[in-house]
């Protein structure tokens, strides 16, 4: 009987013990690689996008645009430090790709989401932001609001 109990109580130690642990890996250190722009490189610009904007790609040897999202970090760099060189929307030169907080002057939203796009960008006078990608992404609109709630939140890594 007494070995019984025991037997018992150390099953529910044991099992207080595991959710205990399990419960602490939820909040642990495994969730710092899994920010809003992990998600947003793993399952948008990584499958839609590399595989022209990288430096082997045609548009980047061509020395025209040098966005490079080959990895995450290169992804990120390139879009929180280059600005637009938009070799066929001609007065759109020169604008951030992301401008931390500010969706209405980041070039990276005029190029994917209609309603960002507007003519005089981010105050660039006669600016048409480039509308191909309106088109040929058809981004979802959960993707969408991701990218605006990327650059909301401040842009980060
Ligand atoms: C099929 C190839 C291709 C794919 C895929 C592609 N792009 Fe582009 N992208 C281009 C080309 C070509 C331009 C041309 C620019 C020009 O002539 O103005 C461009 C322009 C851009 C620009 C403006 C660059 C500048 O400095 O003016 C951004 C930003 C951009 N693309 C982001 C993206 C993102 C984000 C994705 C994925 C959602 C993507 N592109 C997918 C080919 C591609």
């Amino acid at each position: 009987m007494k070995k019984k109990l025991s037997l018992v109580l150390l099953f529910v130690s044991m099992a207080t013990l595991f959710l205990t642990l399990s419960g602490c890996g939820e909040k642990g250190p495994n969730t710092a690689g899994s920010s809003r722009f992990t998600g947003l490189y793993e399952n948008t610009i990584k499958p839609n996008c590399a595989s022209c904007h990288v430096p082997s790609g045609e548009v980047y040897r061509e020395g025209k645009v040098l966005l490079d999202f080959s990895t995450k970090s290169s992804a990120y760099n390139t879009l929180t430090s280059k600005l637009s060189v938009s070799p066929s929307a001609q007065y759109c030169e020169g604008i951030a790709y992301v401008t931390a907080g500010d969706p209405n002057s980041s070039y990276l939203a005029a190029i994917l989401i209609e309603s960002y796009s507007s003519v005089n960008f981010a105050g660039k006078v006669n600016c048409v932001p480039y509308n191909i990608h309106l088109m040929d992404q058809q981004l979802s609109e959960e993707e969408k609001s991701n990218i605006i709630a990327w650059i909301n939140e401040g842009a980060a890594q």
